[in-house]
């Protein structure tokens, strides 16, 4: 992330979440409902649990923006965690407000807790859980929006459907699936597909590992809360060459394909076509029927603890891949057209 850097932080009842944003060019217009909407369409799709009913993100802009326009400098959005306001004791940065209410000692299976709890040397378990929540991906969709508006500028668009709920791969029968999870007290997942249009040739490259955009674009949708695989283009699982491989043609002049079974990536480097990115997020993890476990603090038997919690999120996880995309799509366009304000980066791409 060299060239579009950002840090965040934020628990997931803490008092907000931040990011701190450093590389978007000068003059870039920064429309803080666009960010909204895009922190709105993160809290919607079936099957979210009641936080979504409490919280309704917006975000603020307290540095790097004047009069609607990106001024170079390091912008932070700040998104309040609107929650606080019944946590502030429980998540108080006072040693004097110490306090066992919410704190929990069972592992959940198929989260941070138990390797968290060991790794940082922690009893209490709320202090895992309260970062390695995915309600940080909040302020990382806020922060994608940003990436989204520079796209916007150089005529770089994206968009996201889910293609599978469960066992179900028709949309009609989504809310179906969904539904019967609910009903038992269980979760499921499912699978999306994000597909960004209108991208240049030769972002990343071929000529050393680690600058592959395949592999950029792999880790920061892998490193997704729950993402358990990344494709690009069409799975070539049982394809032969002559069928998974895109032809070259030329069409009114210009060289085209075929075909993009390769979802716009060939040797690490974006080809022109559209890119095309699915990923596949497991079931989630906490469930109203939940699963055994041990308690920490006796090696006991025990059900793994409950919180509030989606049956399923493969929708908001869909829009958080597409801000993730968003920021390796910017990054790798400053990496290969350089430019301190955005009329010098839209002349450096003509
Ligand atoms: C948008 C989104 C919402 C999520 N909501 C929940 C939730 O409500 N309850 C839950 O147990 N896990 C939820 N998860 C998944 C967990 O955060 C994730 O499985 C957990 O942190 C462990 O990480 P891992 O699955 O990547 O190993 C959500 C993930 C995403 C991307």
């Amino acid at each position: 992330m060299e060239k579009f850097r950002f840090l965040t932080s934020g628990e997931s009842h803490g008092k907000s979440l931040t990011a701190i944003i450093e590389g978007v060019p000068a003059g870039v217009g920064i429309d803080i409902d666009f960010i909204n909407s895009e922190l709105h369409r993160r809290q919607q799709g079936y099957g979210r649990g009641d936080r979504m009913k409490i919280e309704s993100d917006t975000v603020e802009i307290t540095s790097g923006v004047r009069f609607g326009k990106a001024l170079g400098s390091p912008i932070t959005l700040v998104v309040k965690n609107r929650d606080f306001e019944n946590w502030q004791k429980i998540m108080s940065v006072s040693p004097n407000d110490r306090t066992d209410d919410k704190a929990f000692s069972v592992y959940r299976p198929g989260h941070a807790d138990y390797a968290g709890a060991v790794k940082y040397n922690q009893e209490d378990l709320r202090n895992i859980l309260e970062r390695s929540s995915a309600r940080k991906t909040a302020i990382e969709v806020a922060v994608g929006a940003v990436a989204k508006l520079i796209l916007k500028e150089i005529g770089i668009s994206g968009s996201s459907e889910v293609t599978q709920i469960g066992s179900a791969c028709c949309p009609d029968k989504f809310h179906k699936e969904i539904d019967l999870a609910k009903e038992n007290g269980d979760s499921v997942g499912g699978k999306f597909v994000v597909v960004y249009k209108n991208i240049p040739v030769g972002l990343g490259s071929h000529v050393h590992w680690d600058r592959g955009i395949d592999g950029r674009l792999a880790q920061v949708v892998m490193s997704i809360p729950a993402i358990k695989a990344v494709e690009i283009g069409d799975n070539p699982l049982g394809l032969c060459g002559s069928e998974y491989h895109d032809e070259f043609e030329i069409k009114d002049g210009e060289i085209c394909r075929t075909s993009n079974h390769a979802g716009g990536v060939e040797g690490g480097m974006t080809n022109g076509q559209d890119l095309v990115v699915s990923a596949v997020m497991k079931p989630i993890p906490t469930m109203m029927k939940p699963l055994e476990s041990i308690d920490s603090k006796t090696n006991e038997k025990a059900k793994a603890h409950y919180e509030r919690s989606d049956v399923c999120a493969v929708e908001s996880c869909a829009v958080v891949a597409e801000a993730r995309i968003a920021w390796v799509l910017v990054n790798e366009i400053l990496l290969k057209y350089g430019s301190d304000s955005i009329d010098e980066l839209k002349s450096r791409m003509i």
